[in-house]
């Protein structure tokens, strides 16, 4: 199905320890968040896309990318939620309808796949609801105590770890994520926002290789295997 792209990029990614947003890093001679672009842009059913970036981001207007007309740059919010619902206010303008499919994108997940992409188009194109891809949890799961010592091992074949894309009705979203943030709930996905107003998201298997990168060593093994794959 046709589909808008929204990437919300105005955190500080304070995780990765760098001079600078962790989407600015460099790999394999371009920044992580042209990759990701990449993965939209030449896709042929994307009716639009809309990037939230800070509002004093001095990084994105260096790069080459920041004059591709097919980017529509937005102002981010306070919270990740904030930008989202930024960028779909954006789309609204570019004519985005009530039952159109919006798709989100973190920033700093450079390595989506296009069979991904196109696996979760295909197998959510007739959902009522939407949904995100996902991965299956691999290793076996402990819950902490303050002391630092397991509690108990958690029940690993029901959690996946969530991942994005993650694609919802553009009306539906909009609602979620405008009603969970008065309602002071912490949104850390999409899916957590349609959850909250009682809809349940499918989770759609992909690959484990599109990974957020968040900690230096992510970049570093991302590195290494877009070597092997160039
Ligand atoms: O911190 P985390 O990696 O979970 O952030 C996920 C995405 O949300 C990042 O791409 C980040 O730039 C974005 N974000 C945003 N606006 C904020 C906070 C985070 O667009 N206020």
């Amino acid at each position: 199905p046709p589909f808008w792209v929204v990437i919300p990029a105005a955190g500080i990614g304070s995780r990765m320890r760098a001079d600078r947003p962790k989407q600015y890093l460099q790999l394999a001679g371009r920044s992580i968040l042209e990759h990701t672009l990449d993965c939209f842009l030449d896709h042929p059913q994307l009716k639009g896309l809309v990037l939230c970036l800070a509002a004093d981001d001095p990084f994105w207007p260096a790069l080459p990318g920041a004059s591709d007309p097919r980017i529509q740059r937005v102002d981010g919010g306070g919270e990740r939620a904030d930008s989202v619902l930024n960028g779909l206010l954006h789309l609204r303008e570019l004519g985005a309808q009530e039952g159109d499919w919006v798709l989100v994108h973190d920033a700093a997940r450079p390595n989506l796949a296009r069979t991904d992409l196109d696996l979760l188009l295909a197998e959510l194109a007739n959902d009522p609801v939407g949904g995100l891809l996902a991965v299956p949890a691999r290793d076996t799961l402990k819950r902490a105590g303050a002391d630092g010592r397991v509690q108990e091992t958690v029940d690993r074949s029901v959690i996946w770890q969530a991942y994005t894309p993650q694609m919802f009705h553009f009306a539906a979203l909009h609602r979620a994520l405008a009603d969970a943030l008065v309602a002071g709930v912490a949104v850390t996905d999409e899916a957590s926002a349609l959850e909250w107003a009682g809809l349940s998201p499918r989770l759609i298997e992909g690959r484990a290789d599109n990974l957020k990168i968040t900690r230096p060593e992510d970049l570093e093994w991302l590195r290494q295997r877009w070597v092997l794959k160039t």
